[in-house]
C-alpha cells in the first residue's frame, strides 16, 4: 500500500496519539498542529456525523488536502443516550474531564442499567469526496472511577470482555476493544481498496 498523508482534524492529543498507534506506518498521520494550523474547530451540531463532517470541511475549506476528523461520543442507556454528542461539554463550557465523570456518576447514583457505548463517527475528505465510518464499543458504567491513562471518561468506563477500566490499560490494550480503533480500521481499509 502507498503511504498516504491525511492532516487530522483536532487538537485533542490523546486522541492524535491512539490513532497514530492504530495506523502506525500505514498512513502519515498530521495533526492540526503539526500543520500549523491554530484554529479551534466549531462543533455546533446536534449529531455525531454533523459535528465530524464540519471539523473535515473546515480544514479541508483550509488546506485543499486530504483530511478526516472524527466526532465521538459516550452514549448511556439509563440517560436516553446522553451525553452522547454533548460528552465535551457535559458539565459545562469548561470541558472539564472530571466535571463530566462527577456529572455522570451522580446521574447514574442508584441505577441498576449501567450498559453505555462509545461510539466513533469519521468524517474522511479524499479528494474532494466525502466518506464516513462508524466504531462502536459497548460496555458499562462503574460506580467509582479508576486508572489514570487515558483520557476523558476512560476511568469510569469498563468494555464487554474486560473487567478493567480503559484507564486501567495501556493503549495497545485499549486498541484491541476501542470505538477510535474500529473506526480507523475501517479508515484503512477503504484507503487500501482506492489505492
Ligand atoms: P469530541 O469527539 O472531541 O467531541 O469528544 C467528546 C468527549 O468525549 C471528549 O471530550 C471526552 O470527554 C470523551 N471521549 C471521546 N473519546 C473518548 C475515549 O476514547 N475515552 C474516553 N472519553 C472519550
Amino acid at each position: 500500500m502507498q503511504i498516504q498523508t491525511l492532516i487530522f482534524a483536532t487538537n485533542n492529543i490523546h486522541k492524535v496519539k491512539e490513532i497514530k498507534s492504530v495506523v502506525g506506518d500505514s498512513i502519515n498521520i498530521i495533526s492540526l498542529a503539526e500543520a500549523g494550523i491554530d484554529i479551534d474547530i466549531p462543533e455546533p451540531h446536534d449529531t455525531l456525523i454533523a459535528n465530524a463532517s464540519e471539523k473535515s470541511s473546515v480544514i479541508h475549506q483550509l488546506t485543499g488536502q486530504n483530511c478526516f476528523s472524527e466526532d465521538t461520543g459516550l452514549e448511556v442507556a439509563e440517560l436516553n443516550g446522553e451525553p452522547g454528542v454533548k460528552s465535551a461539554r457535559y458539565a459545562g463550557d469548561g470541558r472539564n474531564f472530571q466535571d463530566n465523570i462527577d456529572l455522570l456518576l451522580k446521574n447514574l447514583s442508584g441505577k441498576f442499567n449501567r450498559s453505555a457505548q462509545f461510539r466513533t463517527v469519521i468524517s474522511l475528505i479524499w479528494h474532494q469526496k466525502e466518506y464516513f465510518f462508524e466504531g462502536i464499543c459497548n460496555g458499562k458504567i462503574t460506580e467509582t472511577q479508576n486508572g489514570l491513562e487515558g483520557f476523558g471518561y476512560d476511568p469510569v468506563f469498563i468494555p464487554e470482555g474486560s473487567t478493567k477500566t480503559f484507564a486501567e490499560m495501556s493503549m495497545d490494550e485499549k486498541n484491541c476493544f476501542s470505538h477510535r480503533k474500529k473506526a480507523v480500521a475501517q479508515l484503512i481499509s477503504f484507503l487500501k481498496t482506492i489505492e
